[in-house]
């Protein structure tokens, strides 16, 4: 057997956590109206819902937390974030945001007319939503590799340059206020994108004069990936990698929860000085001034230390280990996958397991109801009940091409005997797949209905 790389930590505080049993689990998401954003968190055993905001800060960090300067201008905590923020992206501005939706709010109010394009390679689903609530529409323009589950490919997360170039051709530069990619690429299986690819990208937008920002809520793992996976990187420093990425960029936004290891926060981070007046006006108006940004001086703290423990070395591979472990487990368990292994989570593939649910009754959502009947597990569905939606002219549904389910990996917070009881229990659902049904809505609003939707079954 394979040996992954050891947690580089021991624990020295736990937080209990109790399996209820079948019948209460039963009762549990009936009363959440099938929809696993419904459940009480206590009701979960394993919560694989997301990676953000639900890791362990360290020992440093809750040091940081005591340290934090709640000066409501110009705290320490914020000159310390600065400092750091500098040394790792290089952008000359930046804003601390409460989280990702809040940049992604800000810089889409600011840029996006109606009617206009933003192309990335897959655009998460905040930033979907936000694209759209300007009536701008989010254009995927993903390598079409990235739609094989099977495809055992370094980076399924890059852009389809020709695709790109097409797009901007028809499109119109006038219609394209800026342009984006996602690291990693979250919506379509946490898969990396290769700097190659982040420089071709980059130089498409440039030439057309398009800003380009990155998305970089998962940019120390992405970085991993390229020093384990891109030729001529091999021996690189990952805080090189990842300066020579964000060189690359008029500007990011990062949702601090993930790779900054925090419980909360964000940034929006800009080249260019008048960019950074508009947001620092709208920063004011609807999260904080300038310096917190609708956090606590401990919050900015707290992720200037994140920041740097996020981009160690021996975590970074007992990070990608775990998922790669998880991953080999389920395999073993029978339960289709998509490949290979993702950085933060593992992506089960509901539209093979079961092919006898129409993507119109959401077979990621059969599975992800499944995963919390019988073994008390929370994965999120990333699939129809996401993602479908309605031609804006023929109102038909257009359905997305995978059914997935994620179960994401929390920073520094199971151990690898958790992930066994995943495995043991998608074993158990892989034996009675042909018995789960589908669902269908008796609610659902128009944006982001995945998080407050019900369902009854089919
Ligand atoms: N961009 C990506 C790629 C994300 O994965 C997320 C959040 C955001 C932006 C928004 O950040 O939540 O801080 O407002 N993803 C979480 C997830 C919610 O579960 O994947 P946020």
């Amino acid at each position: 057997m394979k040996i992954y790389p050891p947690e580089p930590f021991r624990i020295k505080m736990v937080e209990p956590i109790h399996l209820i049993n079948k019948q209460e689990r039963e009762k549990a998401i009936l009363d959440a109206g099938y929809n696993l954003f419904g459940l009480r968190a206590e009701d979960v055993f394993i919560d694989m819902l997301t990676d953000s905001g639900t890791g362990s800060m360290s020992q440093a960090q809750w040091a940081g937390i005591m340290m934090g300067d709640e000066s409501y201008a110009g705290a320490r905590s914020y000159y310390h974030l600065a400092e750091v923020m500098s040394d790792i992206f290089g952008f000359e501005f930046f804003v601390p945001t409460h989280q990702g939706r809040a940049a992604e709010s800000i810089i889409t109010n600011l840029l996006i007319k109606p009617g206009d394009k933003i192309p990335s390679n897959m655009h998460f689903d905040t930033t979907d939503g936000n694209i759209r609530a300007r009536l701008g529409q989010p254009v995927n323009l993903v390598n079409d590799q990235a739609f094989d589950t099977q495809a055992i490919l370094p980076f399924k997360g890059n852009m389809d340059t020709n695709k790109l170039r097409q797009f901007i051709k028809e499109t119109g530069v006038e219609n394209i206020p800026f342009g984006t990619i996602t690291i990693t690429n979250n919506a379509g299986g946490g898969q990396p994108v290769s700097l190659q690819n982040i420089r071709e990208v980059s130089q498409i937008y440039r030439e057309n004069g398009i800003p380009f920002f990155i998305d970089a809520c998962r940019f120390a793992e992405n970085a991993f990936f390229i020093k384990q996976r891109e030729p001529g990187y091999e021996e690189k420093p990952i805080i090189e990698i990842v300066r020579e990425i964000f060189k690359l960029a008029d500007g990011a936004w990062m949702s601090a929860k993930k790779d900054a290891l925090v419980n909360i926060g964000g940034f929006l981070a800009v080249r260019d000085e008048a960019l950074f007046q508009k947001i620092s006006n709208e920063l004011i108006l609807r999260e904080g001034f300038v310096s917190y940004g609708g956090l606590a001086g401990r919050d900015l703290e707290a992720i200037a230390i994140g920041l740097r423990e996020g981009l160690e070395e021996d975590y970074l591979a007992y990070r990608l280990g775990q998922t790669a472990y998880l991953a080999e487990t389920l395999q073993e368990s029978g339960m289709p996958i998509l490949e290979p292994a993702g950085g933060h989570a593992v992506y089960l593939d509901a539209g093979s397991l079961l092919p006898h649910i129409p993507q119109a009754e959401f077979p990621g959502q059969a599975l992800a109801v499944a995963l919390y009947q019988y073994g008390g597990i929370r994965g999120v569905e990333i699939g129809s009940v996401m993602f479908a939606y309605p031609h804006p002219e023929t109102n038909q549904m257009i359905y997305p091409k995978l059914e997935l389910v994620r179960l994401a990996i929390p920073r520094r917070v199971y151990t690898q005997s958790h992930l066994d009881y995943i495995g043991e229990t998608a074993k158990e659902i892989v034996s009675i797949k042909e018995n789960l049904r589908g669902f269908k809505f008796t609610y659902a609003p128009k944006l982001l209905r995945q998080f407050t939707a019900r369902f009854e079954p089919v």
